[in-house]
């Protein structure tokens, strides 16, 4: 299967599942996604925003023992390259990164974030990933992360995203 129809079935994969309470993960990337193309994001920023949270979707979360940013990371890589992957990967991170930076940010983040942030170890403003050059575009994706869970807020269609991954997958 190529490509673009691979990522099609991913995307559809994300209906009904639910991490958040107010919109499912297919909401959930498309709004991502809006977001980042109302900031003017490059097409791969925009393309790791939308799917940042493969690693929820049945067909890509094989092994239960990664976590899902790791998964994403890992599917990512593979289909569009290190950059995608890799800025979809730390969204873990950098939730972690803000929490412990930025006074005002736990205030943003919804329950399940809240809650999942304890998990994965709290708040944490050192990692191994923030000297790196994408970590400003690992920020950028996590508020669009944390802002795309509203019911019926602006968001991509799939027909529109993968216009997006048509471009980064023929560079
Ligand atoms: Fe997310």
């Amino acid at each position: 299967m190529d490509v673009i129809d691979e990522t099609a079935e991913v995307l559809a994969s994300l209906r009904g599942v639910w991490d958040e309470v107010e919109v499912d993960e297919l909401d959930h990337a498309l709004q991502a996604g809006a977001r980042a193309v109302a900031d003017g994001a490059d097409d791969e920023l925009v393309l790791a925003s939308v799917l940042h949270d493969v690693g929820h979707s049945p067909l890509v979360a094989v092994d239960a023992s990664v976590g899902h940013e790791a998964a994403a990371q890992q599917w990512l890589t593979t289909h569009f390259g290190a950059r995608v992957g890799w800025l979809a990967g730390s969204h873990v991170e950098a939730k972690q990164y803000l929490a412990a930076t930025d006074p005002d940010y736990a205030a943003t983040l919804s329950p399940t974030s809240i809650r999942s942030l304890a998990y994965q170890g709290g708040a944490i403003a050192g990692s191994s990933r923030v000297d790196h050059a994408w970590w400003p575009d690992a920020l950028r994706l996590r508020r669009y992360d944390d802002a795309a869970k509203v019911p019926g807020a602006q968001a991509l269609s799939i027909d529109q995203v993968l216009e997006f991954a048509r471009r980064v997958a023929s560079r």
